[in-house]
């Protein structure tokens, strides 16, 4: 690298001179994101303009009318999503501490929270127009989980913020579109909008998905470590909400999202980066390798565990729904 300072400060000086060398490709891969993707805004979904027409307000009313007859079930995937969704800051902090501030990266970034602001911007204007929860108490949760922060275990290493991303975008992408489908039967519109936000994940899935496979050509043996820290048990961005077990124990019962989903990314992934086939590796990447392998089968068991315990019914409740009691 020249005499300037870096503009990356998180990772090792090899890192970060692998990551100045990969501009040109982050630069490509945004400019082919910003031609494949489709703005959309909220307010094209959930209409709140001054100048309303009377079509507008029966539209309204049905979709009230119509978000009644939604499961208490439904309900909890649609806070988890919304939840997840609105800790973008944390997320952009994560990102921009790793990647550095000036440079394609922050570019990126800048452009990836922009189209992720959305999401949280739309869910939240559907629960509140539908009227889908006991609004304050989902309010708290919210600030409860801002406040607490977001800090996974990367050890400052932007290799592992690069694997997270490309699961954690594709885990969204599953968890939005199947929420979506167990919506629509009871509610269309809910289902559209989480179409446009799971097409979002899915290119922006692509885009870290193609970044890390660069990493992994240019640092194999550093990044295979990394992505072993990363892809046995994805701490995903809920996890500090309280109640978070519970809620995803829930989504999980409702085949919304759970380890089997989990288990299909990650065998996804394994394919795509051609893992398996990787040669000419040191001692230590040859080891993890190996145990990035065999994930897949270990996810298969923690699945059938889980699905075996979920033969006994259980009851939850939250107070975003009043307590009702849902039993799975
Ligand atoms: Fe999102
Ligand atoms: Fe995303």
């Amino acid at each position: 690298m020249g005499s300037a300072a870096p503009k990356i400060s998180f990772g090792t000086p090899d890192q970060i001179e692998i990551l100045a060398a990969l501009e040109p490709f982050v630069r490509e891969q945004t400019a082919s994101h910003l031609e494949r993707r489709k703005l959309w805004f909220p307010n094209d979904l959930s209409p709140a303009d001054d100048q309303e027409t009377q079509q507008d307000i029966t539209e309204l009313l049905r979709v009230r009318d119509a978000a009644r007859g939604l499961p208490d079930a439904v309900r909890v995937a649609l806070a988890l999503n919304l939840l997840t969704e609105e800790g973008l800051p944390h997320f952009h902090r994560l990102i921009a501490t790793h990647l550095g501030n000036e440079s394609p990266w922050s570019d990126w970034n800048n452009l990836w929270t922009a189209e992720e602001d959305r999401h949280g911007c739309v869910l939240r204007d559907y629960v509140r127009d539908a009227r889908v929860f006991n609004m304050g108490a989902l309010e708290r949760m919210q600030y409860r989980y801002i406040e607490a922060g977001f800090n996974p275990d990367w050890h400052q290493d932007p290799y592992r913020l690069l694997a997270y991303t490309s699961l954690q975008e594709r885990a969204t992408q599953y968890a939005h579109a199947n929420t979506g489908r167990s919506c629509g039967r009871y509610e269309p519109k809910i289902q559209r909008i989480l179409a446009h936000i799971s097409g979002d994940e899915s290119r922006h899935y692509a885009f870290y998905r193609a970044v890390f496979h660069e990493v992994l050509k240019q640092d194999t043996n550093v990044a295979l470590n990394s992505l072993l820290k990363v892809m046995p048990a994805l701490a995903m961005p809920g996890h500090n909400i309280c109640d978070y077990e519970h809620m995803a124990d829930v989504v999980r019962r409702a085949d919304i999202y759970g380890p089997r989903h989990y288990q299909q990314i990650v065998e996804e992934l394994l394919e795509f980066w051609n893992i398996g086939g990787l040669t000419g590796l040191s001692a230590e990447g040859a080891a993890a390798q190996e145990k990035l392998m065999k994930i897949p089968s270990r996810l298969q068991r923690m699945a059938d565990y889980l699905d075996a315990k979920a033969a006994a019914e259980r009851t939850f409740s939250f107070d975003f729904i009043y307590d009702r009691t849902i039993t799975l």
